[in-house]
């Protein structure tokens, strides 16, 4: 793929070319006009209060001076993939990872990794929502405390929510996770009626495998942001010991090749 991580400046800001700019521009206003009737109204709240637009690539250091104001949260560039330990600590703080570099225009469709188009479109809005925020910081918090064996699990959570998370809303299904929100292809999939859409239930999505170069064949569906604060009052380290126990349901998918 060959995408380098931008660096930013003395100030902490980042370059981006008159093409990035464009090509923010067109990812931005094709996915807004995409996620109309599909997308969590607490998401659209969260782009209109950070002052998202088609305009040009946003900073990082705007974004996080945004979310610091309305929710206590915020964002820190990272270079690239980070060990664990680091990222659920960084959650810890509400502060939300994000990688810097943005796709060219042969990706616009589909890229293997994180780039600011999904971290900030996609990651960004619903940190806007101070129950949103307090599940990340808990999510965070638990998964550094239960340490390394229990990881695994705790990336299912957040795959699950944070990243291909429905919620019911008045009008129906909504998606609010960030890889249904930024992908074209994955938003179709998951609006198409051709998912399964699951209640969600911790327990069954620790036990629950997926892969991440497919669109999902399920996903989970919360009723609030609040559900997801309040699953976090369990004991966590026991459900996870006791789907460890229980074993993985089958998988609704091949296995890789
Ligand atoms: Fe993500």
């Amino acid at each position: 793929m060959s995408y380098e991580s931008k660096l930013p400046d003395a100030q902490g800001r980042y370059a981006y070319s008159a093409e990035e700019d464009a090509v923010w521009g067109e990812l931005f206003a094709r996915q807004m006009d995409a996620l109309q009737g599909h997308v969590a109204p607490e998401y659209l709240a969260g782009v209109r209060a950070l002052g998202l637009t088609a305009d040009k690539v946003p900073q990082i250091a705007d974004v996080d001076a945004a979310l610091a104001r309305i929710s206590g949260a915020g964002v820190e560039g990272v270079p690239a993939i980070i060990p664990p330990s680091q990222f659920f600590a960084l959650l810890a703080q509400r502060k939300f990872p994000v990688a810097t570099f943005l796709r060219r225009r042969e990706h616009m469709d589909y890229i293997e990794e994180p780039d600011i188009f999904h971290e900030v479109f996609g990651h960004c809005p619903p940190l806007t929502d101070p129950a949103y925020c307090d599940f990340v910081e808990r999510f965070g918090k638990t998964a550094l405390a239960l340490g390394k064996g229990y990881s695994w699990r705790m990336f299912r959570l957040f795959w699950f929510t944070v990243e291909f998370g429905m919620m019911r809303s008045e009008g129906g299904l909504r998606a609010f996770g960030a890889g249904i929100v930024s992908s074209p292809s994955e938003l179709a999939h998951a609006v198409s009626g051709r998912a399964e859409m699951l209640d969600f239930d911790l327990m069954e999505v620790f036990r629950t495998p997926y892969r991440i170069d497919i669109v999902q064949p399920c996903y989970f569906v919360i009723e609030s942001f609040d559900q997801l604060v309040a699953a976090l009052d369990a004991d966590v380290g026991a459900m996870i010991d006791e789907a460890k126990r229980l074993g993985d349901l089958p998988a609704r998918f091949d296995a890789a090749a």
